[in-house]
């Protein structure tokens, strides 16, 4: 009988016979000397319980992570996500056989390699699912990657096996072997299962399997050591303040405890489990949404709960925020100023991220601002003053903000996909890049000619000998196949009229203005300057 029966059980009998609160006091008493026991027994037990394993679903883009979620948890996730991507790492637990699991859903997204990496850390083990149609993908291979050097154990989920005409599992198994993972039919230790996000085929057998290797890994826990875990995930909601996950790795966790990161204090105000309904207690594995840090915390960050803030203040070192980079910029370099908001870190880290690694020999792209929240006065009065673009991403422009940026004609961007705010930002670098001026060869001309000369002004004659000659154009002149100099060819005539442009073969006369002083037997290079955009 566990804790829960029995509570349920002193409920009923306070129900059925209307027993009075004084009483079930002292049944509450008895629970928890029974508590007190089991904790006992647990101390004796070398203080170390059995914890549940913390899943994290890897693989390529679109290959059915979070369906394969859906499927198992039958929690409608995928409705809520922009472009049918997931924005958010997400945490949720299931029961399989009275045995809990948690599962995190890594976004496959390339933005979120940053939180994947991180993702992958707080877990036990690492299912990488793998679409039997598309097979081994660039984002496979990373999440190989990424769960070896965790040193986690892989199962595979082969999954989309409902689309049996295009399904090819053998050339899949085959990929997989050619990049580390030997699942068990081929000799290897890993083992496959094959799933379907639809038919839900497999599902039972996935399940059984993560409780098989987390039996075989022996999780342990302490449940009597000061709550510690990582974070892994933070978001400001207008109303409730900063919203952190988090997963607990041992200790319990309980409201009005004092925690702390690396760079952040906060106090446990409330506990929810991950949909959001409040709990009292937190155990290890289970994904709990806290809210009471003061600032912000980083995803990954490690948490620990300390006895009060004095010495919570003590042992964490704050972090400084050192935010703005100071560039020397050289004349030849253009700056791009941009302000980052955000409403989630997570979204903020992994877009920063990417704009970090972006080209900036020509144009130097400044963050000078990346908080979460929405956009308020100051940072338009940063914008203006600093000539900067804001780009947000889910976030909400309040109606007096956005009337105060349309007067100062701040424009700030707001998106709803990470890739898309991305390429925005690239655009308004590649927009600051100088142009490439590339040469176009048009035709060469013999001259054969000479009518006139007046200063720079010279009318020649001479003919064709290869491509289209164009008025309006320029022109290099060799003297026995050297660059002796270059001018402009103004006026072309034939037979004295005026031509746009003369062809192989024919005999023309123009006006070219140039420096150099041309003779007969001199041969025009004749071209054209084109002005392209450069790209990043
Ligand atoms: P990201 O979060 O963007 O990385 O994608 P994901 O890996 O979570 O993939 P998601 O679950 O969003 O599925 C991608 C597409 O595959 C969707 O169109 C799904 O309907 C489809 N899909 C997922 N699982 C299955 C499956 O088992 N069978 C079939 N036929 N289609 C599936
Ligand atoms: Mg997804």
């Amino acid at each position: 009988m566990n804790l829960e029966s029995i509570k349920k059980f002193v409920e009923f009998l306070f129900s059925k016979f209307f027993l009075k609160n004084p009483l079930k006091k002292v049944v509450d008493e008895i629970i928890m000397l029974y508590m007190t026991e089991e904790i006992n027994k647990n101390l004796e037990n070398k203080n170390s319980t059995n914890k549940p394993p913390v899943v994290v679903i890897l693989g390529h883009v679109d290959h059915g992570k979070s369906s394969l979620l859906c499927a198992i948890k039958d929690f409608k996730i995928i409705e809520k996500e922009s472009g049918g991507i997931t924005q958010h790492i997400g945490a949720y637990e299931v029961e399989h056989r009275d045995k809990k699991i948690t599962f995190i859903d890594t976004p496959g997204h390339e933005a979120f390699s940053a939180m994947r990496h991180r993702g992958a850390k707080v877990a036990d083990i690492a299912v990488l699912v793998v679409d039997v149609v598309e097979g081994v993908k660039k984002q496979t291979k990373e999440a190989i990657e990424t769960a070896k050097k965790a040193q986690l154990p892989i199962i595979v989920a082969l999954t989309k096996i409902d689309r049996k005409m295009e399904a090819q599992p053998e050339k899949v198994k085959k990929e997989l072997s050619e990049n580390g993972i030997l699942i068990e039919t081929f000799g290897g230790k890993v083992p496959m299962v094959e799933t379907s996000a639809k038919t839900s085929q497999g599902i039972e057998d996935l399940l059984e399997t993560i409780l098989l290797i987390a039996e075989m890994e022996d999780l342990k826990t302490n449940l009597f050591e000061p709550a510690q875990g990582i974070i892994i995930e933070s978001l400001l909601d207008p109303k409730k303040g900063i919203l952190t996950t988090l997963i607990l790795e041992k200790g319990i966790l309980k409201e009005n405890q004092v925690l702390g990161t690396a760079s952040v204090l906060g106090k446990v105000k409330q506990l929810n489990n991950f949909q959001g309904k409040k709990i009292k207690q937190a155990f290890p594995s289970q994904p709990v949404q806290v809210l009471g840090f003061i600032e912000v915390p980083k995803i990954g960050e490690r948490f620990s709960v300390f006895p009060n803030f004095e010495i919570a203040k003590k042992e964490i070192k704050k972090e400084k925020q050192s935010r703005s980079q100071v560039f020397l910029i050289t004349e030849d370099k253009k700056v791009l100023n941009i302000i980052l908001k955000a409403d989630v870190l997570g979204s903020l880290e992994a877009i920063e991220e990417i704009l970090k690694n972006f080209p900036q020999e020509e144009v130097i792209l400044r963050i000078l601002k990346s908080e979460i929240g929405a956009i308020g006065i100051s940072d338009i009065q940063l914008a203006n003053n600093a000539n900067a673009k804001i780009f947000g991403f889910r976030i909400k422009l309040e109606k007096n903000t956005k009337f105060y940026a349309e007067q100062k004609k701040i424009f700030p961007k707001n998106f709803e996909i990470i890739y898309e705010l991305i390429e925005e930002v690239k655009k308004a670098m590649e927009r600051l890049l100088t142009p490439e001026i590339r040469r176009i060869d048009l035709g060469k001309l013999k001259i054969s000619v000479l009518f006139k000369k007046k200063q720079d002004n010279q009318i020649i004659g001479g003919k064709v000998l290869e491509g289209e000659i164009f008025r309006d154009t320029l022109a290099e002149v060799l003297r026995e196949e050297e660059i002796i100099g270059q001018g402009k060819i103004k006026n072309l005539q034939q037979e004295k009229k005026d031509i746009a442009s003369a062809t192989k073969g024919k005999e023309v006369g123009m006006l070219f203005i140039g420096k150099v002083e041309i003779k007969e037997g001199d041969i025009l290079h004749i071209f054209k300057e084109a002005k392209e955009k450069k790209f990043l």
